[in-house]
């Protein structure tokens, strides 16, 4: 097997584990969900890397880190690299990187750099980068060559969502002693798109559905949160954008003007309803899990995207076929917006999966900050799943929290199980699913299907991405007038990360197993495995796991072996106390620790399997 392949392998290995159930908290009606996930994941992780150049099978022909939104040619032709969508598989790839220690992802990630440094310098129809206008360029050939049809142009989500991206690698490195790949590689490309940011934030731009020409709640919230960050990844690096500091309180003051009382208006220039699912991607690629349920920035928690969260799934109630006879407060399959007619208007694996997501974030929050309130504004989202709900704030303690949670956690795992019910046995996953059938419609393979599959699975097994600090002082009633800022732009001068001397990949690999198992005291949580250091199948001989992480939040059992590379085994999680040992059920969990140039460590996490 060729190493990259490999790697893979391993790779998908890991994050069909890490997003496997969070043991005793499910009940046993999921079971089917949670396998599912378990395999669909993996299939999901291999769905974006084919996807991805200059090695992906199924994207020959693109040049390396380039992603392509789908291998489809035709009806409809997605073989190009979009700059929205990139990015968003991008921030999956890294955060997962990050969750899972998967060093390949790391990779992957260094080569999307790499493009990105290129493209931001192609003369392009939106303009070039000398006054930044070109950033605004929606998709490009996939050799990097600029696209020079008619298009929805420019979209301006994309910088901001690539710097976004860009950002959480280079706050990784900065933690992990390597500030200076952040500074020198870069920082000097964040920048371009930070200045972009700053300067056309409030010029009109295609929406995300390259459909409406105006200004679009998913591009606005986008904008926002770059600036927040390349702010305090410009201090950490002991350089200022000052420009961030000064846009980013108008944005997020502008961003307040989508409200409208009962939901969020999706985009200013536009005559449909305003009800799109645009604004539920909006609070979910702008989730904290830090942040408290803050309406301004509208958190997934925050009464604001609860109550959106309501009004935009209704709008496609009773429009779908595939939603007849459905009942008020079940999931549905969930498209664009519902006046949509792009292929037919049909639901979007992705949309269904981000109504999931938007809950699991939710949940999240709730039980870190410890309770839960129901307000005027998020009633209707909460009776309809929970019909004694009342206005009120309730403790985490109280049986009210639990009955609410466990309602919101039922229902999302029900939007997930409409994505599961109208998915092909063999896991791929289109652009859409028909309204009438469930067939699969549009592009096939669509990488950006398959990053939301990822990201709403790991959501659920409370696998978060890092916090970026959303935390803000309240808008202002009445917004100043705007002053955007003229930015400066330059290529960036080294584009490419040292390569790890491939000579001599390192003889062993530092493994780290994170098991997620809830325990009772007096029980502890072993390895045991074929290979000697795991007892040879004897689990008095198994490695005993340290809990000193543990909460009944997340409950953590972790321990770290030195392993020889390229060796492979099999291991089970075994809980021993007092009265004996219980070995979870299922097959033996299969590993090949890897053996691959600069790659040090790997990390296994699963779930107990009872
Ligand atoms: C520009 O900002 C003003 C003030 O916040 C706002 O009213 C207007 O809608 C914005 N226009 C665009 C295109 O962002
Ligand atoms: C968030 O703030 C904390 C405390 O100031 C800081 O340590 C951390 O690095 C910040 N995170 C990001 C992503 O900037
Ligand atoms: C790699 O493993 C070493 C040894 O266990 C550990 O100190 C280091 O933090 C690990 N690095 C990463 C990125 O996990």
């Amino acid at each position: 097997m060729p190493k990259l392949s490999l790697l893979v392998a391993v790779t998908q290995f890991l994050v069909g584990l890490a997003v496997a159930r969070v043991t005793g908290l499910i009940k046993r009606e999921s079971a089917s969900l949670d396998s599912w996930l378990a395999t669909e994941s993996r299939y999901a992780l291999d769905g974006i890397l084919n996807n991805i150049g200059a090695n992906g099978g199924k994207a020959q022909g693109a040049s390396s880190g380039i992603v392509v939104a789908s291998p489809s040619k035709n009806n409809p032709d997605y073989f190009y690299t979009w700059t929205r969508d990139a990015a968003l598989t991008a921030k999956c790839l890294i955060d997962t990187f990050i969750m899972t220690g998967d060093e390949g992802l790391q990779l992957e990630m260094q080569n999307y750099i790499t493009s990105q440094a290129r493209l931001q310098t192609v003369s392009n129809p939106s303009g070039d980068l000398s006054n930044g206008e070109g950033l605004g360029e929606p998709k490009f050939n996939v050799d990097m060559t600029a696209f020079t049809g008619s298009w929805g142009r420019p979209q301006r989500d994309g910088p901001a969502l690539r710097a976004t991206a860009m950002i959480t690698y280079a706050n990784w490195l900065i933690e992990n002693g390597q500030t200076e790949k952040a500074d020198s590689i870069i920082w000097p490309i964040i920048q371009n798109d930070l200045a972009y940011v700053a300067q056309y934030w409030n010029s009109t731009t295609f929406d995300l559905w390259e459909e409406v020409e105006g200004s679009s709640f998913f591009t606005t919230v986008a904008q926002y949160r770059s600036l927040i960050e390349g702010s305090a990844l410009a201090d950490k690096l002991g350089h200022s954008c000052p420009a961030c500091d000064s846009q980013a309180p108008q944005i997020l003051c502008m961003l307040q003007s989508y409200w409208t009382g009962s939901f969020i208006l999706a985009n200013f220039g536009s005559d449909r309803s305003g009800k799109d699912a645009n604004c539920i991607l909006g609070s979910i690629h702008s989730f904290d899990p830090s942040a408290d349920c803050n309406d301004a920035t509208f958190q997934p928690c925050s009464a604001r995207a609860l109550a959106n969260h309501k009004v935009v799934t209704d709008s496609f109630r009773s429009i779908y076929d595939v939603n007849k006879g459905i009942s008020q407060g079940q999931a549905v399959a969930v498209g664009r917006y519902p006046e949509d007619v792009y292929q037919g208007g049909n639901p979007w694996y992705l949309c269904t999966m981000a109504a999931a997501e938007l809950l699991y974030d939710a949940l999240y929050q709730w039980e870190r900050i410890g309770s839960l309130s129901i307000s005027d504004i998020s009633l209707g989202f909460f009776r309809d799943i929970y019909s004694a709900s009342a206005v009120g704030e309730y403790e985490s303690s109280s049986s009210v929290y639990k009955d609410v949670t466990a309602a919101v956690r039922a229902y999302a795992d029900g939007f997930m199980s409409v994505a599961q019910k109208y998915t092909p046995s063999n896991g791929a996953l289109a652009e859409q699913f028909s309204r009438s059938t469930g067939s699969p419609v549009s592009a096939s393979d669509l990488t950006w299907s398959y990053a939301a599959l990822l990201t709403s699975s790991q959501r659920r097994s409370k696998l978060n991405p890092p916090s970026w600090n959303s935390t803000s002082n309240p808008p202002p009633s009445t917004c100043p007038s705007p002053s955007p800022v003229t930015g400066t732009y330059k290529p960036a001068p080294t584009t490419t990360f040292p390569t790890p001397d491939c000579s001599d990949p390192p003889e062993t690999v530092s493994v780290r197993f994170n098991a997620l198992v809830s325990t009772t005291v007096g029980q502890n949580v072993y390895l045991v495995g074929s290979v000697p250091e795991l007892g040879k199948w004897d689990p008095a001989d198994g490695v005993k796991l340290n809990a000193n992480e543990y909460s009944s939040f997340v409950p953590l059992w972790y321990g770290a072996l030195e392993m020889a590379s390229g060796t492979g085994f099999e291991f089970k999680f075994v809980i021993r106390d007092g009265n004996g040992v219980v070995w979870e059920t299922g097959e033996n969990r299969k590993v090949e620790v890897l053996q691959e140039c600069g790659v040090s460590n790997m990390t296994i996490t699963g779930n107990w399997r009872s």
